[in-house]
């Protein structure tokens, strides 16, 4: 039963993986989305199957950062939901770890995250609260329990930076809360993107693993005994972007089929 009807949202990192299936299921809720994301002609592909709204922004650039939150509010006058997804990662041993490949992560995972979510809440501050809600808005972002789990050596500068991303969860929480903005993080295990490719190769390549090797031993020890898809994160986000979620703030949901328990 759609209950986001009217809603609008503004999703990054929407051309693929997980901030896609969002864009798919919170349309289908019957919410108005902008998906933003550096690939400019896959997210135009994506909007457009959906009849929604492409901006091709590079998060990491203030500029793009004001122009699609200024995208929102052109087209409807308020943003009530912002997904702030977008995420890149490298996996490589702790002692190859460059400056350069440091600060690249830390750019877009957790300094892009910031400044996103702060154009945003500076907007859903000075707004009516939602139709139906004592909400003025919500703030989604995307972590990982490689927040919480060991294990990451592999992706030491990701781990950290998703870490960081549940502290900026709970800094604005708290900041927000007299503003009426909740802000919580989803933290989501071994999805099927093309994120997990990307590991899948790099971490393949550094093992002496074939192609799929590392995806087959990352998903064998869940729990629930499948991998987890894009669509059971987008799920909860249809939760934590609904009324549903109104009294939730500065929670760090974990979507993981069982991987992390009580962190
Ligand atoms: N796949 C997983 O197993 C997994 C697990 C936990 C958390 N996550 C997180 O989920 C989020 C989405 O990942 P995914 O698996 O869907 O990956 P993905 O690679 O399929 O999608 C990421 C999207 O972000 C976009 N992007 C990257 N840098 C950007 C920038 N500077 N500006 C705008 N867009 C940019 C990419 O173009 C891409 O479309 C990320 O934050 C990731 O860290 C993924």
């Amino acid at each position: 039963m759609p209950n986001l009807s009217g809603r609008t949202v503004l999703i990054t990192g929407a051309a693929s993986g997980i901030g896609a299936a969002a864009a798919r299921r919170l349309s289908a809720d019957g919410a108005r989305v902008v998906l933003a994301d550096l690939d400019g002609a896959k997210v135009e592909k994506v909007a457009g199957e959906l009849g929604q709204v492409a901006v091709k922004a590079d998060v990491t650039r203030s500029e793009d950062i004001e122009r699609m939150v200024e995208e929102v509010y052109r087209r409807w006058g308020r943003l009530d939901v912002l997904f702030n997804n977008a995420g890149v990662i490298r996996v490589q041993p702790m002692f190859d770890v460059t400056g350069e490949e440091w600060d690249r992560v830390m750019n877009v995972n957790l300094r892009a995250a910031f400044f996103v979510l702060q154009a945003a809440a500076r907007r859903m501050a000075r707004q009516e609260v939602m139709p139906g809600s004592d909400l003025r808005g919500k703030l989604v972002h995307t972590a990982s329990i490689a927040a919480f789990r060991g294990g990451n050596h592999m992706m030491t500068p990701y781990s950290a930076s998703k870490a960081a991303v549940v502290s900026l969860t709970r800094s604005a929480a708290q900041a927000l809360a007299p503003q009426r903005i909740t802000s919580n993080c989803v933290c989501p295990g071994a999805v099927e993107t093309p994120m997990w490719e990307q590991i899948d190769r790099e971490w393949g390549a550094l093992e002496g693993a074939g192609e799929g090797e590392m995806w087959k031993r990352r998903i064998r020890g869940i729990p629930l005994g499948r991998p987890e898809r894009p669509e059971d994160v987008a799920n909860v986000i249809a939760f934590l972007a609904g009324p549903d979620s109104d009294y939730m703030t500065g929670q760090a949901v974990i979507v993981d089929g069982g991987m992390v328990m009580g962190n």
